[in-house]
């Protein structure tokens, strides 16, 4: 693992360190080191006088290369706009919008088109999702129009409302009418296409092999494999080296995802699956920044635990006005109210009673506000409790 080495000085005085965290406070230095909070620091307090290279793993999706391998995944609900852009802030790799349905884009539907919505994401990302390839180019070309540098077809979903309209993972089962729209979305658009799907639709179809062979001959640029079959829905854990079957059978990048919840996960989840890359869906519900932690983490670098409480509570409060500036203050007051109480949850850390007690007695606080003034002055008044309990 290469690490970045930091030496500073003053006077006769010298440390050699590996990141700023471990440098006395008291040093008054110049520069920065390359983790988050420095590079969020630009006053700097830390003078490098001798970088030894280090690597970020780096992802090539075709013609693009992500800056890391860590992707944030596609959540209904959840992934929207002012999420992904904390994502990116926080150093993820890649983000990529909600799942959009290909036929209601086009029809200018207005969930949808929210959905699609990149604004603020510096490299923006779409997925479509349905079964007729001729809307699924059009609906690709559309987004592509609006400015998605990347499109990623949906083949995993196992909501029954979209597999029974035979798309999402009930392409699985159908590899015909995927290869037909693996052709019909990659003709319509200049920028790469990727898939995202499951093992298989059950232990007896693993079907991943055949729909990423497919991928690969279509011309597509990279395959996500959520480590359970579409049966599995979230049920158990995901199985990692099952993926390794994916990525011995094609040369195009293969991503990893499934219960990476913890920094260390990155590492263990590439290791198990030999997989180009991480994906990070809920692991990543309020806590923007854990697709870019674990980036550093697996990047060898310092910082990989959550931000400071102060910064956790500024991150909420960012993406609050996000909400309402998205979704209008009614409907973002609404759509807010899961992601302040994950963000609580993570705030409050652990588990056991006390933890318990705090997330409960403030969500029932909080999650009830029409009005996003109190709820604003709630987050700051809950983020208060757990500082001064940290430093009691
Ligand atoms: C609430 C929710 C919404 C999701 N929406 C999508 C989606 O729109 N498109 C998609 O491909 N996967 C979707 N997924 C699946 C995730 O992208 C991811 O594959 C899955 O949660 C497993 O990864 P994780 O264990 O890191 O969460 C969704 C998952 C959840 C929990």
């Amino acid at each position: 693992m290469h690490r970045l080495q930091l030496r500073v000085g003053v006077g006769r005085r010298r440390v050699t360190s590996s990141c700023c965290a471990a440098l006395p406070r008291r040093l008054p230095l110049r520069g920065s080191c390359n983790c988050l909070r420095c590079r969020q620091n630009t006053a700097g307090l830390i003078s490098v006088q001798e970088t030894v290279p280090f690597s970020i793993p780096a992802l090539r999706v075709g013609a693009v290369a992500l800056p890391n391998a860590v992707i944030l995944a596609p959540m209904a609900g959840i992934t929207d706009a002012p999420v992904r852009r904390m994502a990116v802030r926080y150093g993820a790799g890649l983000v990529i919008s909600e799942m959009v349905a290909s036929e209601a884009l086009l029809e200018g539907h207005p969930e949808m088109t929210l959905r699609a919505q990149g604004e603020g994401v510096p490299f923006h990302a779409v997925q479509i999702a349905g079964n007729d390839p001729r809307l699924m180019g059009e609906a690709a070309r559309m987004a592509e129009a609006a400015g998605a540098g990347l499109i990623d077809i949906n083949m995993g979903c196992p909501a029954k409302r979209v597999t029974t309209g035979a798309a999402g993972a009930a392409l699985l089962r159908d590899l015909p009418l995927a290869w037909a729209i693996f052709e019909a979305v990659r003709a319509a658009v200049s920028v790469p296409v990727t898939v995202k799907t499951r093992l298989g639709w059950d232990e007896s179809q693993p079907t991943a092999v055949a729909l990423a062979r497919m991928a690969q001959e279509s011309g597509l640029a990279m395959v996500t494999v959520h480590g359970r079959t579409r049966c599995h829905f979230y049920t158990g854990r995901a199985d990692w080296p099952s993926i390794r079957t994916v990525k011995a059978a094609v040369a195009i990048p293969v991503v990893a995802n499934g219960d990476v919840v913890a920094a260390a996960d990155g590492a263990a989840i590439l290791a198990a699956s030999g997989a180009d890359g991480v994906m990070i869906g809920r692991g990543a519900q309020g806590r923007p920044w854990f697709p870019g932690r674990v980036a550093q983490a697996l990047a060898g670098q310092c910082g990989a635990e959550d931000p400071p409480l102060d910064e956790q509570r500024d991150v909420l409060l960012e993406l609050y006005d996000g909400w309402l500036s998205l979704y209008g203050t009614a409907l973002g007051v609404r759509q807010a109210r899961k992601h302040v109480g994950w963000a609580l949850d993570a705030a409050a850390g652990g588990e056991g009673e006390a933890h318990g007690a705090f997330v409960a007695r403030w969500r029932k606080r909080l999650l009830v506000l029409d009005d996003p003034g109190g709820v604003r002055a709630g987050i700051c008044a809950a983020y208060d409790e757990l500082m001064w309990r940290a430093a009691a």
